[in-house]
């Protein structure tokens, strides 16, 4: 695993290209931190030696997150490695049951199976689980939100009130999706919605960018790529979503997408199909979404919504042909949309057509688990 310090700043060159969401700019050297404090909760990251897990304590360090502890939880392989973190140093300890006592606030990206063992064990403890995993996303009691769609679903559910919960961080396609779609969909009701995604290889985990990169040097130099994570060849190559294919015949990311719509809009009857493609990028995701509207909304009218939607940044330069690109939205708060058009395939302004990118492991996991984090204070 890549040290801490380093890893998100692979793209540097890149920063600075877009505005970014966040309220607070990255910590300078020599600013004073205000984050460790004793009115702070007491928090855990599970997973954290993971993308997410890595990416969660680079948001809260950005946000100036407050916490009087935190923990640095991950499984036996990783227990013992050392984590600098807000100049302090923490040992990673392994995850057991015992690991919750006294945790306000435990942040899960470590898999569904351990979110599915743990997160109910945590919650026993008194704490609040903010949970990466599908493992709970479509239970009714559990609340999915995304910060500037939904905070509502999660009203009441505060540190201090001496109970524990759980509330679930949707699909980082999903929140990419509706980052864009929602305030769009709050000016006229979309009535049907069709999403084509271009996955990164960071949407699967921290050991599927190192075989990217390593396949991208083997492919180079003529030979043959090791294949563990997608059992195909990635470099150089698109394949379908690497989830599971259900009986309808869409795999499980594009479902999450039909379902996770659906309960975050409390709408059950939004139409919403997917198809699902990995391509060979890093770190942000992409997707063309179609919208079938309820009521009349012209492009223009759209194109200003975006602009003065929080956490979307509108790049749709026709002139210049410049939109968004995952390079661009990489290691940035913002979702950025382009290709703003109207669909003529539709009548009058009933259609839209729209071209997303956002970080996943950002907006699309960390940024977002952070954020509903804060709501919890
Ligand atoms: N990548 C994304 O963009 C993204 C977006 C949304 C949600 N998620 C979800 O977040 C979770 C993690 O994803 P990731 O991409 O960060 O994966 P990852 O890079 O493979 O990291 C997995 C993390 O889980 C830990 N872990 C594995 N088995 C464990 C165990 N038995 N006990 C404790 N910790 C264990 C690993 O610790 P070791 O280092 O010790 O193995 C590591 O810290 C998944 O549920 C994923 O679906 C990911």
């Amino acid at each position: 695993m890549a040290a801490f310090t380093t890893h998100h700043h692979n793209q540097a060159h890149l920063l600075g290209l877009l505005p970014t969401a966040g309220p607070k700019p990255r910590p300078g050297p020599f600013r004073v931190r205000m984050s460790l404090q004793e009115t702070g909760p007491s928090v855990a990251v599970v997973g954290v030696t993971g993308a997410v897990g890595q990416e969660f304590l680079s948001v809260l360090s950005d946000r100036d997150f407050p916490y009087r502890s935190i923990k640095m939880l991950a499984s036996k392989r990783s227990a013992g490695q050392r984590i600098a973190f807000q100049d302090q140093n923490y040992v990673v300890e392994e995850l057991t049951a015992e690991s919750f006592n006294g945790v306000d606030i435990a942040l899960f990206s470590a898999g569904g199976s351990i979110s599915k063992e743990f997160g109910p064990l945590a919650v026993d403890r008194g704490a609040i689980v903010v949970d990466n995993s599908s493992a709970f996303r479509m239970h009714d009691d559990v609340p999915l939100v995304i910060p500037e769609v939904n905070p509502d679903a999660m009203k009441g559910i505060k540190v201090g009130n001496g109970k524990g919960a759980l509330i679930a961080n949707p699909n980082c396609s999903t929140i990419i999706c509706l980052m864009a779609a929602t305030p769009l969909h709050r000016r006229s009701t979309v009535l049907r919605m069709v999403v084509s995604t271009y996955q990164a290889a960071s949407g699967a985990g921290a050991a599927a960018m190192r075989e990217l990169e390593l396949q991208t040097h083997e492919v180079l130099a003529g030979k043959k790529p090791t294949c563990n994570i997608f059992q195909r060849q990635y470099a150089f190559n698109l394949f379908s979503h690497n989830s599971s294919v259900l009986p309808n015949g869409y795999n499980e990311e594009e479902m999450k997408l039909v379902k996770e719509t659906r309960k975050i809009w409390n709408d059950p009857n939004v139409k919403v199909t997917a198809t699902c493609i990995r391509v060979p990028v890093m770190r942000a995701h992409a997707e063309s979404v179609n919208f079938q509207f309820e009521n009349p909304l012209d492009e223009d009218t759209a194109r200003d919504i975006l602009k003065n939607a929080p956490g979307v940044v509108v790049i749709d330069d026709r002139a210049s042909n410049n939109f968004p690109t995952p390079l661009e939205v990489s290691n940035k708060d913002d979702v950025a949309v382009g290709r703003i058009r109207r669909d003529v395939s539709q009548e009058g302004d009933y259609g839209l057509d729209i071209f997303v990118c956002g970080d996943q492991i950002r907006k699309g996991a960390a940024l977002n688990a952070v954020q509903i984090a804060e709501l919890l204070l």
